[in-house]
């Protein structure tokens, strides 16, 4: 299914040359990359991570084999870091480094989830193969899952009132099989929807009424199918832009939202509504990326106000935080302000308002947004060095500080991904690779992983 997406429109230029482009949301991913800031969309989330380079779209083989979990290397990354010793757990919050406590010398627990059992769960996000070759990476290291792409609205219902739930079941039986939270996503968003859905079925556009029944059709079914599975969805995904306006249907293809042009901002408290009606006890969120930009920030903050003010049931926004190694030099990129004290604005607005925080989409990407790589720069297995592995490491660190910081607000913390081998960013047409994840090609731990248990 993926690789339909890919297909479709895959970066027909090469991503440091693309001008313009349509299609799937990964080809804006990769726009939103190159290009400036102001506009990226969406998947440029990625394009965040696309900044670099761009995400794409499509599928990856994936994983192959191995499954070895726990061992490996330990070399510490980081700079700065706390150091290592175990704190039990329990405490956890401290920003800076606590980790007094024992067992210096018996390296990084093994797991990962267990580590973080007192504060949070971890979560991955799976795809149809990964949950089957990363198995056991999973079992050992975390303790909830997304799908990547299996709960979205073109996944489910490809085709109008013929819900297809097979592959999200699979993928939701083996969490429940292995006591692993499952987290929907994404029951609305600009991207990934099947044709039909904005279509009236005789080339217009859809009535304003029609598609708001269609909305909530597949809010009611998708919910109900998976009630008491999942406890927590995505909503409303990507709703708002950098600016803090809303993301409308002015927009270049791939990166408008059609539920905005033809419904208004009204489809987000509706979507809402729907979900809660459909499941009272799951957590809804909305979820976004982007979040250190302050005028975003400001614009998630004025509109999920306004829902709350509205009685709108809204219980959790979800950050994406698709990183990069570094922020931006480039004072007009968004990732220029990627930084630990812009995200705990975010975390600290956003719960002001009484609102769980989840962090639903972490990677850190070897790619530094506003920087042109091509083929000779592109990052493989050898060019991805210790010193970059420690530098990625250090980065992990001062995100995975601020998260335990505020410990007693973050009810999740999930990664696009579980290994190296199995990444979205390095869905491109082009070949270019990244290494966003805390698990190697191999699935052995890297130094991050070092860095984010170490406390
Ligand atoms: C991505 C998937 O990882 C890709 O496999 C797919 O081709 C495009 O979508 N923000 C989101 C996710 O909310 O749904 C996106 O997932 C990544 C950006």
């Amino acid at each position: 299914m993926r690789k339909n997406l890919i297909s479709i429109g895959l970066l027909s230029c090469l991503l440091w040359s693309c001008t313009s482009s349509t299609s799937t949301p990964d080809d804006d991913a990769a726009m939103g990359a190159t290009t400036t800031s102001s506009t990226a969309s969406t998947a440029q989330t990625s394009g965040t991570s696309a900044s670099a380079g761009g995400g794409a779209g499509g599928n990856d083989a994936g994983g192959s084999g191995s499954t070895s979990a726990g061992g490996g290397e330990t070399n510490e990354g980081g700079s700065g870091g706390t150091d290592s010793a175990s704190s039990g757990g329990t405490g956890g919050a401290g920003t800076g480094g606590e980790g007094t406590g024992g067992m210096p010398d018996e390296g990084p627990p093994k797991n990962l989830a267990e580590k973080y059992a007192s504060l949070f769960p971890i979560g991955a996000a799976v795809d149809s193969q990964s949950y089957m070759t990363h198995a056991a990476l999973l079992k050992t290291h975390f303790n909830s899952v997304t799908a990547e792409n299996e709960m979205k609205f073109e996944s489910l219902q490809r085709n109008e009132n013929n819900f297809t739930y097979d592959a999200a079941d699979r993928i939701v039986n083996f969490a429940v099989t292995n006591k692993m939270k499952v987290r929907g996503h994404a029951l609305v968003w600009h991207s990934q929807n099947p044709a039909w859905l904005f279509s009236n079925g005789s080339g217009g556009t859809v009535s304003r009424q029609t598609l708001l029944t269609r909305m909530k059709n597949h809010i009611s079914n998708v919910v109900r199918h998976f009630r008491g599975k999942v406890y927590a969805w995505d909503v409303v995904n990507e709703a708002m832009m950098e600016d803090g306006s809303y993301r409308t249907g002015n927009l270049a293809d791939g990166q408008r939202s059609r539920w905005h042009e033809i419904l208004g901002e009204s489809y987000i408290a509706e979507a809402f509504k729907a979900a809660h009606e459909a499941d009272p006890d799951a957590k809804l969120f909305y979820n976004d990326f982007y979040n250190y930009i302050p005028a975003k920030q400001q614009g998630i903050y004025n509109m999920l106000k306004g829902l709350l003010d509205q009685g709108v049931p809204v219980h959790g926004v979800g950050l994406q935080a698709h990183l990069n190694i570094e922020p931006s030099t480039v004072t007009t990129n968004q990732a220029y302000h990627q930084n630990v004290a812009n995200m705990e604005e975010a975390i600290k607005l956003y719960s002001s308002l009484g609102l769980d925080v989840q962090v639903t989409e972490l990677d850190i990407s070897l790619y530094i947004p506003g920087v042109t790589y091509n083929q000779s720069t592109f990052y493989t297995t050898a060019t991805f060095t210790d010193a970059l592995k420690a530098k990625q490491a250090a980065r992990y660190r001062e995100f995975f500080e601020l998260f335990r910081k505020y410990k007693s607000v973050i009810t999740g913390v999930t990664f696009w991904g579980i290994a190296d081998d199995n990444t979205w960013l390095s869905e491109f047409s082009s070949g270019r690779k990244d290494f966003p994840l805390l698990f190697d090609v191999n699935h052995t731990p890297k130094p991050a992983y070092d860095a984010v248990v170490g406390f």
